[in-house]
């Protein structure tokens, strides 16, 4: 069943660009060059007020990607959290609210909490699920299925990026129904999301070099995680995939809080995971990037031939994505985390299916 390769999530990494582009296709209008979802919606995204949004551990960083492209495409503001403290919190909710959730298997215990808070609470009740029976899935009245297959690698890969697909296309939705998204803009987005599985594919393709890249960091006994907008939740991601199945210990932090703490841990033994793809924001990263490379820190620069070109220098190792529109280059960077994350957990012999402690399925609180 895992055909050629070593593990699950492996073989789930590389099934990828199909899972993404599957995703993609049910967006597209092919001769209208706008996205449009296929079952009419239990609300008009014109009239929300605001969107609320619930999941846990790597569907909520979904979510986090979700909240930038929905506040800048939509001009939606949303507010997001996990489930485990949205349920208890008990917020208050703005009539004509969306409250999505995303959750892989359907069944967590904290999400599904959350959707029944917020369904008691006048919500329209919206969800990005993979499995399409599950009890989140029954109770939403809008489901965004995944069908990325069954997920076999306790650590989630393909659901995290045919979520991020699926959250990419929702924003371009509602922007054209909020008449935030008109014409040539629409047309430049959708083109970004056709680009997208070619470029994951690219990006798996220098996975020889990340396992090379990924020797160095199984020495290491901390790593820093840094990413600014966006990519920002991938840095977090890319924190959470290694410590959950290389047991080394891991943060991820918005670029902009380094020097608010975390810089203080920056030695010459600490490697620091910079994300940084070109972008109106990447010169501000490059320059916390700096900052760590004053201190010795060993840095490892994900970035596009742009980036690598103009700042590689300053990186012990650079990992060099294929150059995207930078609307679709958090799913691209996804794909360097993860395989930076498998590739350091198989360099240690670490059980990678079943990292220890963890289940697929986190049906208790
Ligand atoms: C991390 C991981 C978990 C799940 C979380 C939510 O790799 O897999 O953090 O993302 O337990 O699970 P679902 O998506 O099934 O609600």
């Amino acid at each position: 069943e895992k055909g050629p390769y070593r593990h699950f999530m492996l073989k789930e990494i590389h099934e990828q660009p199909d899972a993404v582009s599957r995703v993609v296709g049910r967006f597209v209008d092919r001769s209208e060059r706008t996205l449009a979802v296929q079952d009419p919606l239990s609300f008009d995204f014109a009239d929300l007020s605001r969107m609320t949004v619930s999941a846990c551990g790597t569907a909520y960083l979904a979510g986090v990607v979700g909240k930038y492209w929905f506040e800048r495409y939509a001009r939606l503001p949303v507010d997001i959290d996990v489930g485990s403290e949205f349920r208890y919190r008990q917020p208050p909710l703005a009539p004509e609210g969306l409250a999505l959730f995303i959750s892989q298997s359907g069944e967590t215990a904290d999400t599904l909490a959350a959707l029944r808070y917020c369904a008691a609470n006048g919500q329209h009740i919206a969800s990005v699920v993979n499995v399409e029976e599950s009890t989140i899935a029954r109770e939403s009245k809008s489901v965004f299925p995944l069908r990325c297959g069954p997920e076999i690698g306790v650590a989630s890969t393909k659901a995290f990026t045919t979520q991020l697909a699926t959250l990419a296309c929702l924003s371009v939705v509602a922007g054209q129904a909020r008449g935030v998204l008109a014409g040539d803009k629409v047309e430049e987005l959708v083109t970004a999301l056709e680009t997208l599985p070619g470029a994951i594919a690219s990006a798996l393709l220098v996975e020889d070099q990340i396992a090379e890249i990924a020797r160095g960091i199984s020495k290491a006994s901390d790593a820093l995680f840094l990413g600014r907008g966006p990519l920002y939740p991938i840095a977090l991601e890319g924190a959470l995939k290694l410590k959950e199945i290389s047991y080394i210990h891991a943060e991820g932090y918005a670029a902009g809080e380094l020097k608010h703490g975390p810089i203080a841990l920056v030695d010459e033994t600490i490697p620091v995971i910079v994300i940084a793809p070109s972008d109106e924001l990447s010169e501000k990263t490059v320059s916390n990037m700096q900052e760590v490379a004053a201190r010795g820190g060993r840095i490892v620069l994900v970035t596009d031939p742009k980036g690598a070109e103009s700042h590689g220098a300053m990186a012990h190792q650079c990992i060099v994505l294929p150059e995207v529109h930078p609307f679709v280059a958090p799913i691209v960077a996804a794909i360097s985390v993860q395989l930076l994350a498998y590739h350091t957990a198989a360099h240690l012999g670490a059980d990678v299916d079943q990292p220890r402690n963890l289940a697929k399925s986190v049906t208790v609180e």
